[in-house]
């Protein structure tokens, strides 16, 4: 059968995957899986501020060249991930905002210096950049603004929320042919309220009527299965994105589960198991009903190399191949649906 990426490239559809330096070049059956399947390719850590300026002043491009570099030799697309975050900042920055050494206006020149560094270096090699990522409050979070952004954001507590039109003004005076992303978590087909949804669609609708160069909306795609799903609600709020003008992307799909342990990640539900792959093959299939969807992109390439297990204790089987990196049932749900 054929691959993922040559059923995407069939309907313009790049699918991509999260990159892992670690095993990039040096581990050869990993390596044939992304330049095989995937038409899109995301750094997993090595474009994240503490990755390329962990010493202040010094830069680290090696793992960020090699991914870009390897997507040049295979024909695929980058994703740039992801210039304001407040998480992997490297300790100089945050230790410097916390003791006092760096002033608020130092710390909005550092800013613009780092998406300027970053986003020149690779100016017309990255097809979209997350230009800002996870700054919209949670329903568990306590300090919401009334537009719902996240009060207690590093970014916007430190800077206001002014600074989020900045950032996609200096990214696109580096590299105005990129495509600049806003990219959260649930903030398309959530459970409840959907009020993440609102909060986000109702700020880009505004940034883009004064004219901001935003020109996307990514949507990670980090599901559990113990939590509903509702595929119908997720491709509706994803045609809302789109509707305002903007592309969108799944930027991070990956779908747990409860397992045995996180060396074997065998599911410990049979009705788990299942709901799986159809998570998957809903985010697919709603991306691919939605005309302004690019690309998918699953968070990572096997089980055995997954964020999951670390991150969220007694879940795992999240990706599309398993800990021996052997396609799953979820991998088959992907390839059917392309
Ligand atoms: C995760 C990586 O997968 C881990 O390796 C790292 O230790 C922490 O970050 N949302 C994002 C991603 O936007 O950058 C995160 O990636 C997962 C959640």
């Amino acid at each position: 059968a054929d691959s993922l990426r040559a059923l995407g490239a069939q309907q313009k559809l790049g699918i991509g995957t999260a990159v892992d330096d670690a095993h990039l070049g040096s581990d050869q059956p990993y390596t044939d899986i992304v330049a095989n399947q995937f038409s899109v390719v995301t750094a997993e850590n090595g474009m994240k501020w503490e990755s390329v300026e962990p010493t202040r002043g010094t830069y680290d491009w090696a793992a960020a060249d090699r991914l870009v570099a390897f997507a040049e030799q295979h024909g695929q697309q980058v994703r740039g991930h992801t210039l304001l975050w407040h998480n992997q900042l490297p300790s100089w920055l945050t230790s410097g905002v916390a003791d006092g050494s760096i002033s608020k206006d130092q710390l909005r020149e550092i800013l613009h210096q780092h998406v300027t560094d970053e986003v020149s270096r690779y100016r017309g090699k990255i097809w979209q950049w997350d230009v800002a990522n996870e700054v919209f409050a949670n329903s568990w979070d306590p300090n919401p603004l009334p537009n719902g952004l996240n009060g207690d954001d590093f970014w916007i507590k430190n800077l206001g929320e002014g600074v989020l039109a900045d950032v996609f003004r200096w990214a696109h005076q580096a590299d105005p042919k990129a495509l600049l992303f806003y990219n959260d978590y649930n903030i398309a087909g959530q459970d409840g309220s959907n009020a993440k949804f609102q909060a986000v669609h109702d700020f880009f609708a505004k940034l883009v009527a004064e004219g901001v160069p935003v020109n996307g909306i990514g949507e990670q795609g980090h599901l559990d299965t113990q939590y509903g799903f509702d595929g119908k609600l997720f491709q509706a709020d994803l045609q809302a994105y789109g509707d305002l003008g903007l592309k969108v992307a799944v930027t991070e799909a990956d779908v747990r589960t409860f397992v045995n342990n996180a060396t074997e990640q065998v599911p410990t539900s049979q009705l788990a198991a299942f709901a799986q792959p159809y998570e998957f093959s809903q985010m697919l299939t709603a991306c691919q009903l939605v005309d302004q969807c690019i690309s998918f992109t699953a968070w990572g390439v096997y089980d055995g190399d997954s964020w999951i297990p670390g991150t969220f204790p007694g879940t795992g089987y999240g990706l599309l191949y398993d800990v021996n990196m052997q396609p799953k049932p979820a991998y088959y749900a992907l390839q059917q649906d392309l």
